[in-house]
């Protein structure tokens, strides 16, 4: 697969990173992971307990120890949470292990996608587009200096955007896939 045997999705929350990464799984028949998720089957509780419990340092923690466990596996598609670039080490653990794509989005589209902000603890009790304009001045850069690849997910169909990233990665000399697969 495209150099490096894994894809690892990054970006903001709202970007379509867990709808991309399910596609781009299934088009390639590979296993996908969620950060999240895996912090969620460790811990047997949600992010926001997590959150209410140990805040934001200690969920970074587990964020962080979930993000050593996945990028041993190979090949996966795997998508990130969000704030999972803060750290020099998760930057250096997904660059170094997989083919990194960024999905860029608008404020716009994010506020759309996250509605009430339910289950996302960093939304809660605040004015979500002033809270989700702070955290994009503060990542976009730790985003764009890991992305191997950015695409937009802006007012697309998930399974285009999963298409066009297969296509761009694969680049135009790349085997077709038969007629009737994915
Ligand atoms: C976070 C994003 C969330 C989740 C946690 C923190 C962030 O994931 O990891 O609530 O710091 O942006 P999504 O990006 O999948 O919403």
């Amino acid at each position: 697969m495209i150099g490096k045997r894994n894809i690892y999705l990054i970006g903001p929350m709202g970007s379509g990173k867990s709808a991309v990464g399910r596609q781009l799984a299934r088009l390639l028949g590979a296993p996908f992971h969620d950060s999240d998720s895996e912090i969620e089957r460790r811990t047997g509780v949600d992010i926001p307990y997590i959150f209410e419990q140990e805040g934001e340092s200690g969920f970074r923690q587990r964020e962080h120890e979930a993000l050593g466990a996945l990028t041993r596996l190979e090949p996966i598609v795997l998508a990130t949470g969000g704030g999972a670039v803060l750290q020099a080490e998760n930057r250096r653990l997904l660059a170094e292990n997989g083919c990194v794509v960024y999905l860029e989005t608008s404020l716009a589209q994010q506020l759309q996608r996250v509605g009430s902000g339910r289950g996302r603890p960093l939304l809660h009790d605040v004015d979500p587009a002033e809270r989700l304009q702070r955290l994009r001045t503060e990542r976009e850069p730790l985003y764009r200096e890991i992305a191997d690849y950015t695409v937009s997910t802006d007012h697309r169909r998930v399974i285009k955007v999963a298409e066009q990233i297969l296509r761009d990665l694969r680049g135009p000399d790349a085997p077709k896939p038969a007629a009737g697969d994915a």
